[in-house]
């Protein structure tokens, strides 16, 4: 028997998986959670210390879950958090906490950046907007805010790539991280010198920039040691959070998209040559699988937003919400909902966006509201799809295959169906992008020969949602309504602008 570990370094905790190479069923899993620190409004913050013990920890209990089959265990894979700046030294230790992917103290960088390159010089080097989330706006802000630290720093990598560098003591990072950080060309799959020259970077800061299933070294006798894992048992680069959980997913190949709805929402096309819209509202960047690249649009609160309105209204568990949502009609009495409660990112761009109930009446009871948020949220992630749709027909995924919260409700599957009017897809694998991980381990290991023949062979659909044509056409008009009101809204009081 062959053994794939996967590791995901999240924004809540670090998961990891023990997956059987032979039929993908997963022998063991292990968490640890970790604080995140919000020192100032806008500000979020986390300990890469904390995400190296997690690591040495998770790894040390999947070995103690696998007893025996320990020995089995044929690499390592990794996946974490995007954009989030891990800012090492000479000596590769960490100079400060690591600023997170969900970080927005950034605004002026990101402002910087686009008035110096314009929106074609973005198009031409990162391909990417300049947003608040990405790790090179960061750098700015950190040589801008705090010199002295600075000019101590050497490196930048992402959490997986620092726990990488704890784990075998090689320092890098992989493609799909890379585009994340606004510093690199997912077209040519390299760093961007033309990038790094217009904002004043020294293309050193950043490390080599291998694919996702290469080995990045072995585990040392020290981790061999805290674990009860083989000295030298390869690690591999592995993934951005969400490359990792598309291949987990069995994205891997053009017409297969990913709608992920954890905090975030998430939805992403697999194309096998980058298609960049022109105005570029979808994220374009390098996939885990070698020469693919895919298109995203991210939502900031999307399982967030109904966990608020669990949390602050409903005050019920999710299964009774989606219930009762269940029992409302179509459109939910005529409240629509909108879920910015972070601000948005695609496909609005506005930190200042916010969330409102509209069209309440006397007669809205709760099951509408429960309603109406599950539709808004829904409706936000359908806005990526339109953006999609209206790029290239080429790019829009045949069948979106859905993983989080959201995948676990019938009612919301057939309302992702009805809305996205696609076919949904769920999938045998359920640990996202952790499992996504451990498919890449088992590619570097030799174990598969590909990440499209390794997702083949672990992962199957187990079901299948098409969409209800009435239903399709109702929310096409319905999901229109809802796009009218961000702009009815934009220049109000309520978006903190009068
Ligand atoms: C993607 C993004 C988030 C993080 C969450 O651009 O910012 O989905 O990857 O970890």
């Amino acid at each position: 028997m062959d053994v794939l570990l996967g590791l995901d370094v999240g924004t809540s905790g670090l998961k990891g998986v023990a997956v059987r190479a032979s039929d993908g069923r997963v022998l063991a899993t292990a968490l640890r959670e970790y604080p995140l620190y919000t020192p100032a409004p806008g500000h979020a913050e986390q300990d890469g210390e904390d995400f190296s013990r997690a690591a040495l920890e998770v790894l040390g209990e999947l070995a103690s879950r696998l007893g025996d089959d320990v020995r089995a265990v044929r690499a390592v894979g990794l996946s974490g958090q995007m954009h989030s700046a891990m800012l090492l030294d000479e000596k590769g230790e960490l100079v400060r906490r690591a600023i997170l992917w969900c970080d927005t103290r950034t605004t002026e960088e990101c402002r910087a950046i686009t008035r110096t390159l314009g929106l074609e010089g973005l198009a031409r080097t990162a391909r990417n907007l300049a947003l608040e989330g990405f790790t090179l706006p960061k750098l700015l802000w950190v040589r801008a805010h705090e010199p002295a630290v600075f000019a101590k720093v050497r490196r930048v990598v992402m959490p997986k790539d620092y726990v990488a560098l704890t784990l075998t003591g090689a320092l890098g990072t992989e493609v799909s991280d890379a585009s994340g950080t606004l510093a690199f060309d997912p077209v040519e799959r390299r760093w961007s010198h033309a990038m790094l020259a217009a904002v004043g970077l020294d293309a050193s800061l950043f490390p080599e920039a291998r694919e996702s299933q290469d080995v990045v070294g072995g585990l040392t006798r020290a981790v061999s040691e805290a674990t009860g894992l083989r000295e030298g048992t390869p690690v591999v680069a592995g993934a951005a959070d969400n490359a990792a959980a598309a291949v987990g997913l069995g994205v891997v190949r053009a017409g297969r998209g990913m709608v992920s709805i954890g905090t975030s929402g998430v939805v992403l096309a697999h194309t096998d040559a980058l298609r960049i819209d022109p105005e570029l509202r979808l994220h374009s960047f390098c996939a885990a699988v070698r020469g693919g690249t895919y298109a995203m649009g991210v939502m900031l609160s999307a399982g967030g937003a109904l966990r608020w309105y669990r949390d602050v209204i409903a005050k019920r568990p999710y299964e009774v919400i989606t219930d009762e949502a269940g029992t409302s009609p179509r459109g939910a009495g005529g409240v629509i909902f909108l879920p910015y409660l972070m601000g948005e990112r695609t496909p609005h761009n506005d930190a200042n966006a916010r969330g409102a109930f509209v069209g309440l009446s006397a007669s809205t009871e709760s099951r509408d509201l429960s309603r109406a948020v599950l539709e808004g949220i829904t409706f936000g992630l359908a806005d990526s799809l339109d953006l999609m749709r209206g790029v290239d027909e080429g790019m829009v995924p045949r069948e979106l295959r859905v993983t989080g919260g959201g995948a676990r409700s019938a009612m919301w599957r057939q309302l992702l169906a009805d809305v996205f009017d696609a076919e949904v897809a769920v999938t045998s694998s359920t640990e996202g992008a952790a499992f996504g991980a451990a498919v890449l381990a088992g590619v570097g290991a030799g174990v598969f020969t590909s990440v499209a023949d390794a997702a083949d062979a672990l992962v199957r659909v187990t079901e299948r949602v098409s969409p209800d044509a009435e239903s399709a056409a109702y929310y096409r008009g319905a999901h229109a309504a809802y796009q009218s009101l961000y702009g009815a809204l934009k220049n109000t009081a309520a978006f903190g602008r009068r």
